[in-house]
């Protein structure tokens, strides 16, 4: 037979093919969530601005608020975003929503919170915000209510920080408070903000710290010449970042110590367990006061997804109201962090078509239209989950987080070769698992020396590289463990975890567990990751040191995903013991890597065989 015109019969039906696909899915509909031209407000008024209303609280301090209200008669709902980033220039006012929803019909408010730009008080992180002494998320809303413009019904809104400042109003239960739309936020602030599996979020934090919170601090903090020295010092010390994360202790890092504004870096810094003074602050404690609809927004790719999920999920099943419970929604984009990246379709090296049908504004529109105008536009008549499904690049509602159909499927590792990698060893992965002697194989281990980390090169940071990127620079300091290329497409969508039977020559080190995507052409795109600190890993309110040389089993969460793996692919997972500068080295020490400076080498062992059986578990979606 002659093999040419088969092959060339064969790329023709492929490719008819794979046009046929690109048609159904150009003709497939959107899901209802982003289709257009349902009930909704109308732009149909010009906007009054009022700035700088002083608006009192409990205590006595001021805060300042800037009014955008529509030019008309009779009293409007109202939206709130209170930000510790200048309510000039705050997340919502870089996307225009101040005059998107004031256009229709909404009086739409940013405040900046306690010690921040135009307001009085001191300034800390969250304690303000919430549930404790100070209450000015709930004194504003209160405030609000009571205006001659407003017609008592108030939506909050935001992301990030001002996003968490209108989760943290929601336990205390302002009457006037009917719904709210947050974007990438946390549930618990120890475990998704500031630490992550018992390590520092180092980049995030004290970049965050530097550059965001910097300039402000050090206007309200410093007069004249003083004030001149300290601009000067916070300038190079924004220069200088780079090279000052290799900065130890981080407990005595440059600058930021001995200035009061930041008095909140070297408390948190001070509190690396879970305790008391993270819980005073988790709003993840508090789902049962939830007592309103919340739609969450998150990226597969953004710093606070655990958050995102954890809150959906745990306000959805136990909030403290029957509008609360069943009423929480869920949209979860292939972005990064940041209001300006919600619709984004191009995300670190990929490209995700139809991520921007998505618009941000929009979604929010028929939500508030929804809960504070009381506009039939069937949004509760919609699945309550929408994600976009990368890989398969399109977006698909679900009924539920986490999906009920996903068969929870361990990827065991074994020795190699793979043939796809060069790396520390090259391991396979398969869902076979290991065989008992005499194929019991070998372990795999490496040396993990602080002062030589491997190196961030993406995935779910913020301030740094970010987002899906190629991960071989990393891989080949890893040990990697890569299945064969697919013969099938595998969709992998939910929570995903690694198990660990492993040990260590040092009483305390890191794991550090990748997942990835292996294109045809050998990229290996990062889809989650993952740390645990060995001292904490069986709590994190408890640290307890290793026994060097003694076999632990660890579980690392990486979070989640949903990612279909195409065929030809191989899915590939990697394990080192640092991701740096994203999170602070392990100094492989007994002194805690935030107040220790002197390291060693320690080499560290994972080990492959069938009773102890290291395997990453993933949520297989049948197709
Ligand atoms: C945000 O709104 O997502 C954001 C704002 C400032 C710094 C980091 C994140």
């Amino acid at each position: 037979m002659n093999p040419a015109p088969t092959r060339r019969a064969a790329a023709l039906s492929a490719a008819i093919i794979s046009a046929a696909a690109a048609f159904l899915l150009l003709c497939a509909p959107l899901p209802p969530a982003l289709a257009q031209g349902q009930t909704e407000s109308q732009p149909e008024y010009s906007v009054i601005v009022e700035r700088d209303v002083m608006v009192p609280m409990t205590d006595g301090t001021r805060l300042a608020i800037d009014i955008y209200r529509p030019n008309g008669s009779g009293r409007f709902p109202a939206l709130l975003e209170r930000t510790p980033y200048d309510k000039g220039n705050s997340s919502e006012i870089r996307v225009g929503a101040h005059e998107y929803f004031a256009a229709r019909g909404y009086v739409f408010m940013v405040q900046d919170t306690r010690g921040r730009f135009a307001s009085e008080g001191e300034f800390y992180p969250f304690l303000d915000d919430g549930w404790l002494e100070n209450r000015d998320g709930t004194d504003t809303v209160r405030w609000i209510a009571a205006q001659p413009w407003s017609n008592g019904e108030v939506g909050l809104l935001g992301g990030s920080y001002t996003g968490q400042t209108a989760y943290m109003i929601a336990p205390t239960q302002p009457p006037a408070m009917k719904a709210m739309f947050v974007r990438e936020s946390a549930a618990d602030l120890f475990d998704h903000w500031v630490y992550r599996g018992g390590a520092f979020e180092h980049a995030f934090i004290t970049a965050w710290s530097t550059r965001t919170f910097g300039p402000n601090i050090v206007e309200r903090t410093f007069r004249g010449d003083e004030r001149e020295v300290a601009r000067a010092r916070l300038e190079a010390a924004i220069g200088n970042l780079e090279r000052d994360f290799w900065h130890l202790p981080l407990s005595r890092y440059p600058l930021l110590r001995g200035s009061p504004g930041w008095k909140y870096y070297y408390d948190w810094l001070a509190h690396n367990h879970d305790g008391p003074y993270w819980w005073q602050q988790n709003v993840g404690l508090n789902h049962g006061r939830f007592q309103v609809p919340v739609y969450h927004l998150g990226g597969w790719y953004d710093i606070f997804l655990k958050g995102t999920l954890e809150n959906f999920t745990g306000i959805q099943r136990s909030g403290g109201s029957a509008l609360a419970r069943g009423n929480q929604k869920l949209v979860i984009g292939p972005w990064v962090h940041g209001p300006t990246n919600v619709g984004k379709v191009e995300v670190g090296e990929l490209r995700f078509p139809g991520a921007d049908q998505v618009d941000y504004n929009a979604i929010r529109l028929r939500w508030f239209d929804r809960w504070l105008k009381g506009l039939d536009n069937g949004v509760m008549d919609e699945p309550p989950v929408l994600i976009y499904v990368m890989g398969d690049n399109r977006w698909r509602t679900e009924e539920a987080w986490p999906l009920a159909r996903a068969r929870v499927t361990p990827y065991y590792f074994h020795p190699g070769p793979s043939g796809s990698v060069a790396s520390l060893n090259d391991g396979a992965l398969s869902p076979e698992p290991p065989k008992p002697p005499p194929d019991a194989a070998h372990p795999a281990s490496f040396a993990y020396d602080p002062n030589d980390p491997v190196l961030t090169l993406g995935g779910n940071t913020l301030f740094i590289v970010n987002g899906p990127t190629d991960h071989r620079a990393a891989d080949v300091r890893s040990l990697t463990f890569t299945t064969a290329p697919l013969a099938q497409e595998l969709e992998v969508t939910g929570p995903i975890k690694a198990v660990l039977h492993a040990m260590s020559s040092a009483v305390d080190t890191d794991w550090v567990v990748r997942l990835g995507d292996v294109y045809p052409d050998g990229r290996s795109i990062l889809i989650a990751d993952g740390i645990l600190r060995a001292r904490f890993r069986e709590s994190l309110a408890r640290s307890r040191l290793i026994e060097p040389d003694r076999v632990y089993t660890y579980e690392i969460d990486l979070w989640a995903t949903s990612n279909v793996f195409k065929a030809g692919h191989r899915i590939r997972v990697s394990v080192h013991s640092s991701n740096f500068p994203r999170w602070d080295r392990n100094l492989n020490t007994a002194t805690s890597p935030e107040h220790g400076a002197r390291s060693e080498t320690a080499i560290n062992t994972v080990f492959l065989d069938p009773k102890r059986p290291s395997h990453i578990l993933l949520p297989v979606i049948p197709r």
